[in-house]
């Protein structure tokens, strides 16, 4: 080419959920295995059946003409008009206030591309990688972070939140992921309040993630935005990925608050829809699907009975790791993900399937992701490599601790034990 196709901030590109796979497929092939997958949040492809009503509810949908033709740029006005009525408040926003994106994912890119070059989103470590990496992306650099705390039921530190906003003007929002991905926390109200009001005290806005607002276990009470937000700018973040759940329908939204309480704030939102419209719209078929889904008499059961399955996979889980001195959990609150931290994790290697395998190891933990501070990327490397299961590690979430996420979707009782003893096995071997 007469010029360099690559961007000098290509490096920051990361998304180690899915990066972990094309590593994990060849070591498949090199060993001749089945591996069991345990890194993506996607319960469709772990084996849940999509029932026949839903099924049923998307055929009669996709028979009318409306779902063949472009929505409004925001959206489908009847799904916006549903997320408003049962997601939101109408006191604090109007369907004016509500975006629908291509999955979540998109609104993430959108909402941090759009900021200027110059200011930062305070993300959580441990956090989605999407949002980290769309953050560095945008500036250039690696993201900033806050920690997540593990000895306090991985809920965030504030005061670190506060000190990072008061020394560093260029940070401009708050990122809060809550339910949180990947360690399953669910936070504390007065957390949630104390971060909106650092919003308010440094003049920032917020962006609360709550994609995984429906997913909280039994007496567990999440806290949304749009009820402690008071006049501070902020967004919600919600789809239908993990609650429906339709993650291939690509179908995510933004609800915006206190637009009109801050000139920059409300210019940066007319900014993101101008962006939006660049692409007309998005995926009309499953906006139009959306009130008919989550309205049906047979949802809230289903719902409850996947929370109930994700709940007793979280106590079996716990269980057993709290048998394994070398590792600590928190036992979630929500969502289906489990965060195991190695504690005083070594670089160590297990014996592999084979020959070929043991090589392609070998060539890989020579690389950079390997040889960083952490050790948590070689032990998911030689966890695969031995074990066959593919878990994600957590300094793929941009965090400093060491451990790994797996998911708590495995349909299968048996295979779910099965997944358990192999990686109690590796972590045993692994710190021999
Ligand atoms: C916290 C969080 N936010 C956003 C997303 C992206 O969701 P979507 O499928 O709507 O792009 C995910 C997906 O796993 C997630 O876990």
């Amino acid at each position: 080419m007469r010029q360099n196709l690559q961007r000098a901030d290509n490096s920051l590109l990361s998304y180690p959920i899915r990066e972990v796979v094309i590593i994990g497929k060849k070591l498949e092939k090199l060993g001749d295995f089945s591996m069991i997958w345990e890194n993506i949040g996607d319960p469709v492809s772990a084996g849940e059946t999509v029932p026949k009503w839903m099924h049923d509810v998307v055929q009669e949908q996709v028979a009318s003409d409306k779902s063949f033709a472009y929505t409004e740029t925001q959206g489908a006005i009847a799904a916006r008009e549903y997320v408003l009525e049962h997601f939101s408040d109408k006191k604090k926003c109007t369907v004016e206030d509500i975006l629908f994106f291509n999955g979540l994912g998109e609104a993430i890119n959108k909402v941090m591309n759009n900021l200027p070059k110059e200011t930062r989103v305070l993300v959580p470590s441990p956090t989605y990688p999407s949002h980290a990496t769309a953050e560095s992306m945008h500036a250039g650099c690696s993201f900033i972070s806050y920690s997540l705390d593990p000895s306090n039921d991985w809920e965030p530190d504030v005061d670190e939140i506060e000190n990072k906003i008061k020394y560093n003007d260029h940070v401009v929002a708050i990122l809060v992921i809550n339910p949180n991905n990947p360690t399953g926390s669910v936070y504390k109200k007065e957390t949630l309040e104390k971060i909106v009001a650092i919003a308010k005290k440094y003049d920032c806005f917020v962006i609360f993630d709550e994609i995984y607002h429906h997913m909280v276990f039994d007496g567990v009470k999440t806290t949304l935005l749009h009820e402690i937000i008071g006049d501070v700018p902020g967004i919600s973040m919600k789809g239908i990925s993990k609650d429906i759940p339709w993650p291939g329908s690509r179908c995510g939204w933004i609800e915006v608050y206190n637009a009109e309480k801050d000139h920059d704030f409300k210019a940066f939102i007319e900014i993101i829809l101008l962006n939006k419209m660049l692409e007309v719209c998005s995926t009309t078929l499953p906006q139009i699907v959306l009130p008919h889904l989550y309205d049906h008499p047979e949802y809230p059961a289903y719902l409850q009975s996947r929370i109930n399955k994700y709940q007793k996979r979280a106590d079996e889980a716990c269980e057993f790791f709290s048998q394994i001195p070398q590792v600590r959990v928190n036992k979630p609150k929500g969502v289906f993900y489990l965060v195991v931290e190695l504690l005083d994790c070594p670089r160590s290697t297990l014996d592999s399937v084979n020959k070929n395998v043991r090589l392609n190891l070998d060539e890989l933990e020579k690389t950079p992701q390997c040889l960083n501070n952490n050790t948590d990327f070689q032990f998911s490397y030689e966890l695969m490599g031995s074990e066959g299961v593919c878990v994600v590690p957590l300094s793929g979430f941009g965090s400093t601790i060491n451990g790994f996420r797996m998911t708590l979707l495995q349909e299968n009782d048996e295979l779910f034990t099965e997944t358990l003893i192999k990686i109690g096995r590796g972590i045993e071997h692994y710190y021999q």
